[in-house]
């Protein structure tokens, strides 16, 4: 273990909409904060978000208890309910804190929020800025520098500091010029995301490698409802950058887009009574099923047609630049779509503050499970739960008694960083057999493969971003395909075509033990909640 180059009472990792949010909030307890980031301050998936921010208006006839059932609906019976509805009751509060701190969301002319609706949902709830541009604008309000903590940007977290009884104490990064350090600190937030990168295509950004579930896993925690990636139904098709696909808004298809295929026919007719705004679980398997159709030549992408959506271009600018790159046109052509890994819905489990199951550890944003999205994510409650999660954690720290924690004799997981080299033949494993339609043959090749890579021979490699990535992605895609292989009938988001009944009647919670991951079907319980 290096020695102790910086110390503060709270150090978060990452520096999206749930990092900052808690980082602010803690800074204005009265504790000392430092936000790293392994990337540039709004690199994460934050400011990418378009739809917008799920969050109830009662004076216009909304209730949370509407929000909640459209939330446990999508979830399919796997949301934690209380939960959810106390996540989602917080979120008219959070968003007036967000405006306050300077966000600027779309209103009418007497100041008004506009609302809009996406899958799911049966009121129109969704606020968003500039449009299609929300996540931009959040991020741009929370990244001012006025009450923002010391940020360090291109600083990779590599594994957490723990004491000898196991509670966080700090981190270790290794910092730009390729050196390794330690923050101590007496609270550990990881915000650091989530793990679309897992997969060959995703609307994630680059950072999105699902560190912070590895860093979890590898310093004791448990995770639960891993299992369940969500797919969003349409990314563009043919535009990718930096292993990021555009993506085309949810929100169109609530302002009339259709879903049709190379024929023209309605790809979600039939499927569901909501149609094209069925939960995202149900539009990405049409999608996939109509794809296998091969109709008219056609086997991996189906149309958008936005044509008659009112005053397109200028109500979704984001989607129509991305389309023009394409040179296409929103209200003249149809746009070519297709599903791609797009979230979470699993993660680091962790109380209703945010405390994992390691004393001193907490997680807030994507990579968190609280139980608010359970088997599929509803549309729009991601950037709430961030906002709002990350207020909660920063209160709980700054209420928790100081711990006289032992950092005379820290210890950090001793990690093995694999090379490289096999990044992207794990990433197209991953797509193949742990995307939309999963069996336990499939599963059982990406485990196999990820043991290979995580093992591969004596040695390893020396903390670099590209190790570090490599060894977290297979970690983490090794405990994924764990539970899905255990999770053996299909539900939401988990789609298995050799679908039996399995007899579980709530979540996975998958812990990472001798090199393995280790499934259980009861909650975190003894030691692992001492700390509540
Ligand atoms: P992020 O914003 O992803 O930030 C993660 C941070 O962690 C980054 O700063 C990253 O650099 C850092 N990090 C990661 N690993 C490390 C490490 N090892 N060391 C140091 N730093 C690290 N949700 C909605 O609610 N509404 C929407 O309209 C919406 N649209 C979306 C559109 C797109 C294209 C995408 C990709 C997502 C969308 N989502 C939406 C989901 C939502 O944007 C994300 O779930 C949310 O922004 C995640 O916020 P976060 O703070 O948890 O993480
Ligand atoms: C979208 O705008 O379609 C994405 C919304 C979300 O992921 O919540």
């Amino acid at each position: 273990m290096t020695a102790w180059e910086a110390a503060a009472d709270v150090v978060v990792v990452g520096s999206g909409v749930a990092g900052l949010t808690c980082a602010r909030d803690a800074a204005a307890y009265g504790l000392s904060v430092l936000v790293v980031t392994k990337a540039g301050v709004d690199d994460g998936s934050t400011r990418w978000a378009q739809g917008g921010v799920a969050v109830v208006d009662e004076a216009a006839g909304d209730s949370v208890g509407a929000h909640l059932a459209d939330t446990l609906s999508a979830g399919a019976g796997l949301c934690d309910p209380v939960a959810a509805r106390d996540i989602l009751a917080a979120g008219p509060t959070a968003v007036a804190r967000l405006r306050r701190r300077g966000a600027v969301f779309d209103t009418d002319p007497d100041g008004v929020l506009l609302r809009t609706r996406e899958g799911g949902h049966h009121a129109d709830r969704i606020v968003h800025a500039g449009g299609d541009a929300t996540g931009a604008e959040v991020a741009r309000a929370l990244t001012a520098p006025q009450g923002l903590p010391v940020t360090l940007a291109d600083h990779l977290a590599l594994d957490v500091a723990l004491s000898p009884d196991g509670t966080a104490v700090g981190v270790r990064v290794l910092t730009p010029d390729g050196t390794t350090g330690s923050i101590r600190a007496a609270a550990v937030v990881l915000a650091t995301g989530g793990l679309g990168q897992l997969f060959a295509s995703s609307t994630n950004p680059a950072v999105a490698t699902a560190d912070g579930v590895a860093m979890a896993l590898r310093a004791g925690a448990v995770t639960a409802d891993l299992e369940f990636v969500q797919f969003h139904p349409t990314a563009l098709f043919g535009g990718v950058a930096a292993g990021r696909r555009d993506l085309v808004t949810e929100a169109l298809r609530g302002a009339g887009a259709v879903l049709v295929d190379g024929a023209g026919r309605s790809v979600t007719a039939g499927v569901h009574p909501a149609g094209d705004l069925a939960p995202r679980d149900v539009v990405a398997l049409a999608v996939t099923r109509r794809m296998a159709e091969n109709v008219c030549g056609i086997d991996d992408h189906v149309f958008l047609d936005a044509r008659a959506v009112p005053e397109v271009t200028r109500r979704f600018p984001t989607v129509a630049a991305a389309a023009g790159e394409l040179g296409l046109r929103l209200d003249r052509h149809l746009l070519p779509v297709s599903p791609a890994a797009h979230y979470s819905c699993g993660g680091v489990w962790t109380d209703r503050s945010g405390r994992t199951s390691v004393p001193g550890l907490w997680a807030v944003g994507e990579v968190a499970r609280t139980g608010l999205h359970g088997a599929n994510r509803l549309a729009s409650n991601s950037l709430l739960e961030g906002l709002v999660m990350g207020g909660r954690a920063a209160a709980a720290i700054a209420a928790e008694p100081v711990r006289a924690a032992d950092t005379a004799t820290v210890r950090a997981p001793a990690t093995r960083w694999c090379p490289p080299a096999r990044r992207e033949e794990f990433q197209r494993s991953m797509s193949r057999y742990a995307g939309i339609g999963r069996d336990a043959v499939g599963l059982g090749a990406v485990r196999r493969l990820a043991g290979r890579i995580t093992d591969g021979g004596p040695g390893g490699a020396g903390p670099s971003r590209a190790s570090v990535e490599a060894t977290n992605l297979a970690q983490v895609g090794a405990v994924l395909a764990a539970a899905a292989t255990a999770r053996s009938a299909g539900v939401g988001c988990h789609v298995r075509t050799d679908d039996r009944p399995d007899g579980l009647v709530g979540s996975l919670f998958v812990s990472w033990r001798d090199g393995a991951p280790v499934v259980d079907d009861r909650r975190p319980s003894g030691r692992e909640v001492a700390n509540r």
